[in-house]
């Protein structure tokens, strides 16, 4: 049975935009961020409070953060891979944190630079502190439908991880198809394997659209009882350390497949379109949601 609401995590402005060659101006980050907060988008992850040195477009979460014109009702959230990102993440005022472990240890070291073992000692001291000062915290876990540098990933380590971070204290855990490779078959198989043992409201998805799959994924997700979709408003994004692999699944075709199963999202699809067809306009590139690219063009 497909759930009567789902919530949307709006990651564009974070995972949309780490991997854009260019510099982007302050202003332009900070107009999309309201602009989807005007959609009706209630949680937004605003910034990354990673090593600058390692994805510099996200170095300035800071100043996005103190930029941020807050909506009442809207979570602006932030990645904290470590203790000094949850420092600068609260000093920043973000709402929520999120620590972010993977499924593969090669992956675990190009994207955190060490073992999954040694991210989740980070992550414990993350959890702590968030713990200590109120801030909820969420966790990710990439590449369980695959791994760009070591292929097949297995859904036992999925759960280990799961449960870890979900007794450290994370209220939720969003499932990661970094590089987008996986197809229903694979998300009905890992779905198969957490459900027994976590609640589906413990659970989101988190589809890259790579081999156009993301809302076939997701399709077959809402079918095992998973309301929490992340996504992309035009589709933006690619994960620096998964080459080629493309953005999450666009907010605006997840819109269009939650309004025509007639599930309530509160967002409105025509502002969402807007604020994404703006950023594209500035970034000077194409949108990457069909839905959008249907509606503009009438
Ligand atoms: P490291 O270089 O191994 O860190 O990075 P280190 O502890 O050895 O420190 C090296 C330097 O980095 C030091 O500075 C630290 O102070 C600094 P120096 O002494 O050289 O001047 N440093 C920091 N600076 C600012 N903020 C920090 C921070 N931490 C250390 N938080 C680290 C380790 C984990 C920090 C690094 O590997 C990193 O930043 N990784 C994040 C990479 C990233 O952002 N990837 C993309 C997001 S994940 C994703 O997209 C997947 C997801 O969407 C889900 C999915 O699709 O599956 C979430
Ligand atoms: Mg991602």
């Amino acid at each position: 049975m497909l759930p009567a609401r789902v919530d949307i995590v709006e990651v564009g402005p974070r995972d949309g935009l780490q991997n854009e060659p260019g510099t982007i101006a302050l202003a332009d980050k900070l107009a999309l961020i309201h602009a989807l907060a005007d959609a009706g988008l209630t949680r937004i992850e605003a910034g990354a409070f990673v090593n600058p040195k390692w994805v510099p477009q996200m170095a300035d979460s800071e100043a996005v953060f103190a930029g941020i014109e807050r909506t009442l009702g809207v979570r602006y959230s932030a990645l904290t891979p470590n203790r000094k990102g949850f420092e600068r993440a609260q000093a920043a005022g973000a709402d929520e944190v999120a620590i972010f472990a993977a499924a593969s240890e090669a992956f675990s070291e190009k994207n955190l630079n060490c073992s999954i073992a040694e991210s989740l000692d980070r992550f414990a001291e993350v959890a702590r502190a968030a713990r200590e000062h109120a801030i909820p915290l969420r966790g990710y876990i990439s590449c369980v439908l695959g791994c760009p540098y070591s292929g097949e990933v297995e859904p036992t380590l999925c759960l280990d991880i799961a449960q870890e971070l979900l007794a450290m204290g994370c209220y939720e855990i969003s499932l990661g198809d970094t590089i987008g490779v996986g197809t229903a078959a694979h998300t009905e198989r890992l779905l198969e394997h957490l459900l027994p043992h976590i609640h589906a409201d413990k659970l989101a998805v988190h589809m890259h659209d790579t081999y156009g799959q993301g809302l076939t994924n997701i399709y077959r997700a809402l079918q095992m009882g998973i309301a929490v979709v992340d996504s992309s408003v035009a589709g933006l994004g690619g994960c620096p350390y998964a080459k080629g692999a493309s953005g999450n699944v666009a907010t605006e075709d997840v819109l269009y497949l939650l309004n025509g199963l007639g599930i309530e999202h509160g967002a409105d699809l025509h502002k969402v379109m807007h604020a994404g067809a703006r950023i594209c306009e500035r970034l000077n590139k194409s949108n990457n949601s069909r839905a959008a690219k249907a509606l503009l063009s009438k």
